[in-house]
């Protein structure tokens, strides 16, 4: 087991939320979308309802998205000023590289996060919804990917937002 120098670190300025994302009052959020960027349900759904029809406007000029991919936009209407738009792995039983394009969502928005001076930004559990990502892997991925970031990149405040009791419950015993 090779030895991940984050892992000792004390803290970070990571934060667990239950609720809705698009009440999130920081710098960005992000969505959980699909390749198209031109919306869907879950959380998705959500943010274009919150964020109103714009968001929706400025999608159409980004020509989609690919899995493990992030695109950024304003936030219109949302409290958060942007939304950086990522596409999770629908999952596929495991064997189709979907837990490191699930990393690299992560790692994909605090990149362009930080390319936009954003310092404070909000995840949705990304995949575990209708992508059907196994919710205990993906949490311990994103809490891992995001860590290891935060530790090689430095620091952002980091929000994970859950809305279901079972992954607000992983998260809860992962961050603890
Ligand atoms: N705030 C925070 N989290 C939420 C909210 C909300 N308002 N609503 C749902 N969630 P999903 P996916 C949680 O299905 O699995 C869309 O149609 C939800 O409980 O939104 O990545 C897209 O267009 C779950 O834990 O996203 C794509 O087609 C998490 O958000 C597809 O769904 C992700 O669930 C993407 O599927």
């Amino acid at each position: 087991m090779p030895v991940k120098d984050w892992e000792f670190k004390e803290s970070f300025m990571i934060h667990l939320i239950y609720g809705d994302i698009t009440k999130f009052e920081g710098d960005a959020i992000v969505n959980a979308a699909n390749s198209s960027l031109l919306g869907g349900g879950g959380v998705d759904g959500a943010i274009h309802r919150a964020a109103g029809p714009k968001l929706l406007e400025e999608c159409r000029t980004l020509g989609g998205c690919n899995p493990g991919e992030a695109k950024i936009t304003k936030g219109y209407n949302l409290k958060a000023r942007y939304v950086i738009h990522t596409v999770g792995p629908i999952w596929r039983g495991g064997n189709s590289n979907e837990a490191e394009t699930l990393a690299s969502c992560y790692r994909r928005s605090l990149e362009l996060a930080r390319q936009y001076g954003i310092q404070s930004i909000a995840f949705p559990n990304i995949s575990t919804g209708i992508y059907g990502f196994p919710k205990e892997q993906a949490a311990r991925i994103a809490i891992d990917t995001v860590k290891k970031d935060l530790y090689e990149n430095g620091e952002l405040e980091v929000y994970f937002y859950c809305f279901d009791p079972e992954n607000y419950q992983l998260y809860s015993e992962l961050l603890a």
